[in-house]
């Protein structure tokens, strides 16, 4: 199920954990919550959840839905605060995220409503810092929070802390950036009728959580996710915060890791069990980086582009530049369907070749 879940340090400066499916890894986040919930429940203590809202969470609630109607997960010890709320925002409106808890998790299982907390979206806007400060004062009454989970915007906004967040920020009214109005614009038909701010808890909020998982799913989110695991911190990517975390696990499908430089380019961070496809990968990648054609590689550009294993592995630079460029030249064709009756086992070495070779490595992409 896990496709990757060793830790990775080279690159990588927070632990990252690689599913196939987001669906399992909605399902491994979910049996955490029901973990700490029964965990609190046999202290006869309270569990204290920061919830988020949008399209990561969703699988979560779903698993937690089933526990509790398959499983007797009871939520009658659960307190919950919600990360951020639109502002101004109705709570019956649909894109409401009172609405959103409410249909996704809240109305499906046995938590008590006082135990509900959500910014509240309705408010005067000169009664919205009394306000934040209570809600802060909220979770410090409750102990602070045993888990909070995350997604992540494309901004490398976690709650609605846009680029530009204090990692010592409090719950407040920010502006959206934007990159997530754009994002938003899908669940308010128009870009236009997207609220231009929200009330969010602080980054400083949510790195006092004891636990903090962040989501991320599906290839959209593959390059900020990136940037957070592997960059340096920075409030440009506020997610990136989360580096200076002590309990901190970032979940992830397959899709959303894509841009990791264990997947991307796994020969920089260990040995490789080499196929034709990673070995192409790794020379087409090779030729780019030393800005040299496939077949001008030479065995120096291959050690020095941390590619001496697989060099190891084909012998020399020679076999290598010609195995993947005949593979790359075989795939042009004048018959992206097929030719009918046709062998072109041997193409592109024809006997009655039409072009000159100089004039055929200069028209081909693989050789500039
Ligand atoms: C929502 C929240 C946001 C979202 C983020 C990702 O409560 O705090 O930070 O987690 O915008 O949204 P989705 O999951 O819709 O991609």
């Amino acid at each position: 199920m896990e496709v990757l879940n060793y830790p990775e340090t080279t690159f990588e400066k927070l632990p990252v954990v690689i599913f196939e499916h987001a669906a399992q890894g909605a399902i491994r986040i979910a049996q955490e919550i029901a973990g700490i919930i029964r965990h609190k429940q046999q202290k006869g203590k309270k569990a204290v959840l920061g919830l988020a809202t949008g399209s990561s969470p969703i699988g979560v609630y779903q698993e937690l839905i089933r526990l509790h109607q398959q499983e007797s997960l009871s939520f009658a010890n659960v307190v919950t605060f919600n990360l951020d709320e639109y502002y101004p925002m109705q709570p019956d409106e649909l894109q409401s995220y009172v609405y959103f808890m409410h249909e996704q998790l809240f109305d499906h299982i046995d938590i008590l409503p006082e135990n509900i907390h959500i910014p509240d979206g309705t408010l005067a806007i000169e009664q919205v810092k009394e306000y934040c400060q209570a809600y802060e004062q909220q979770i410090k009454d409750c102990g602070g929070l045993d888990l909070q989970l995350l997604g992540i915007g494309r901004t490398g906004h976690i709650g609605f802390n846009e680029p530009g967040s204090a990692s010592t920020s409090v719950t407040r009214l920010v502006k959206l950036d934007p990159l997530t109005i754009t994002d938003a614009a899908k669940d308010f038909i128009k870009e236009e009728f997207v609220p231009l701010r929200a009330l969010t808890m602080g980054v400083g909020t949510i790195m006092k959580a004891r636990r903090i998982i962040l989501m991320a799913w599906g290839e959209s989110k593959a390059r900020i996710l990136q940037q957070t695991v592997e960059g340096r911190i920075s409030d440009e990517v506020p997610a990136s915060f989360l580096q200076s975390h002590p309990n901190v696990n970032v979940v992830v499908d397959q899709w959303a890791a894509l841009e990791l430089t264990r997947i991307k380019t796994p020969w920089l961070v260990g040995m490789c069990s080499w196929d034709d496809n990673l070995i192409r990968r790794a020379v087409i990648w090779l030729s780019l980086k030393m800005q040299k054609p496939i077949l001008k590689l030479t065995d120096e550009d291959y050690k020095d582009g941390s590619l001496s294993d697989l060099l190891v592995e084909a012998g020399n630079a020679y076999n290598l530049n010609i195995k993947v460029f005949n593979a790359i030249q075989h795939t042009i064709t004048g018959w992206p369907g097929g030719k009918p009756n046709s062998n072109d086992a041997q193409r592109p070495s024809g006997q009655c070749p039409r072009v000159s070779a100089r004039s055929f490595s200069a028209r081909t992409p693989t050789t500039t």
